[in-house]
């Protein structure tokens, strides 16, 4: 049995991730996750206690990493700090984490030979305009917006210079705007259905006009397990699940699934240097390694994510009163 170390597996993606794997193959999991803000132990209750240990502490401790990626036969990086509106008030923790972070962890999978998967966004590639024909590719240049782009571009591009120049055996994947259960509520989705259920109207920046291609939590989960199991080394896999919807139709959705009038939102600030539209092409996931997305039907998922916002206010309750204190500073 293959131990996975899984870094930053108490946040979002990462503890569906972890879900998913220990629910879905044989293998055994250690999570390593500092638990900022956005990480919870919450997440990963119920996991089997003979193939899942959780280990508290810094991806940029170098001492710590060493040791941990030393015992494992696979790191999967997930450890960020993810969200934009946070990096342009405080870029600082962002170069810590995902630049440092990252060096450090690929540092210590060089010295033991120890297998890699970077986890990355479509962001790095910038934005489409709303009626570009092209999506991103492997093959579109770098362009990133934010400071969160920007470091995770940087990320990426270590991790490449460390497959070259040192042989690591790393595999990276830039993924599209993930929904699903555990999402904190300072991310666009669950910030509205959390918004409803308070009684408080839901907030878009803007007009609205942009677009994300969203894809279920469940589908990144699989497609990074592909990766790590028939990936060639070298390569960036772009995942995303066709699924490009406007901010202003999200919204509306959510409404209309939580019994609001379609109109019942506010528009608030822009976000500085907002970007307009991301889209992703996966045909090199698709056709090389055979992945497919299973949640297709965005609706269908709306419904659940809800379904499951309401049914563990436990979950998200701690966090709710700060992240909204934060945005009425910003005057979103
Ligand atoms: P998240 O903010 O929900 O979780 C990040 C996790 O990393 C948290 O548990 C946090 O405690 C942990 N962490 C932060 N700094 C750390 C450090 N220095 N050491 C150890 N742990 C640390 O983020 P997410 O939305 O789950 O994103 C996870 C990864 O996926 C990120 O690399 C992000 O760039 C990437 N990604 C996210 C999306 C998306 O839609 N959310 C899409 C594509 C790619
Ligand atoms: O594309 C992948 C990226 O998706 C990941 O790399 C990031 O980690 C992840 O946070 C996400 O970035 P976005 O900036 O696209 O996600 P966010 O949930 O912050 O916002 C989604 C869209 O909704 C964006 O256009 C901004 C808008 N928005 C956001 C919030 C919080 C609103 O209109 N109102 C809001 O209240």
């Amino acid at each position: 049995m293959q131990n996975l170390l899984v870094t930053g597996g108490a946040g979002f993606i990462g503890s569906n991730f972890v879900h998913y794997a220990l629910e879905n193959t044989n293998l055994s999991v250690t999570v390593l996750d500092k638990l900022t803000y956005a990480g919870n132990l919450e997440s990963l209750r119920g996991l089997p206690e003979d193939r899942f240990t959780f280990v508290q502490g810094d991806i940029c401790d170098a001492e710590l990493v060493d040791r941990l990626v030393g015992e494992t036969d696979v790191v999967v990086h997930y450890a960020a700090e993810s969200h934009n509106d946070n990096s342009l008030h405080d870029p600082r923790p962002f170069l810590d984490t995902n630049i440092i972070g990252t060096y450090t962890l690929i540092e210590a999978a060089r010295k033991h030979g120890t297998r890699f998967h970077h986890i990355s966004t479509d962001e790095v590639y910038g934005d489409l305009e709303l009626d570009d024909p092209e999506r991103f590719t492997e093959q579109t240049p770098y362009n990133p917006s934010s400071p969160y782009s920007s470091t995770k571009a940087g990320s990426d591009l270590l991790v490449r210079a460390w497959v070259r120049s040192f042989g690591l055996q790393a595999t990276l994947s830039n993924c599209s705007n993930n929904y699903g259960p555990y999402q904190h509520v300072e991310k666009f989705i669950p910030r509205q259905i959390t918004n409803v259920i308070d009684g408080v109207r839901p907030k878009l920046y803007g007009a609205g006009e942009n677009v994300r291609d969203w894809i279920h939590a469940n589908d990144h989960s699989s497609a990074v397990l592909r990766i790590i199991e028939k990936g060639e080394i070298g390569q960036t896999y772009l995942i995303g699940a066709d699924g490009e919807k406007n901010n202003k139709e999200v919204i509306e959705l959510i409404l209309k699934h939580m019994g609001q009038p379609a109109d019942a939102y506010d528009q608030v600030i822009d976000r500085p240097g907002h970007d307009l539209r991301y889209a992703i092409d996966s045909t090199r996931l698709r056709t090389e390694l055979g992945w497919e997305p299973k949640f297709s039907n965005f609706d269908q998922g709306i419904e659940d994510t809800i379904r499951w916002y309401r049914d563990n206010e436990a979950w998200w309750r701690p966090q709710k009163a700060q992240t909204e204190a934060k945005y009425k500073v910003q005057g979103q």
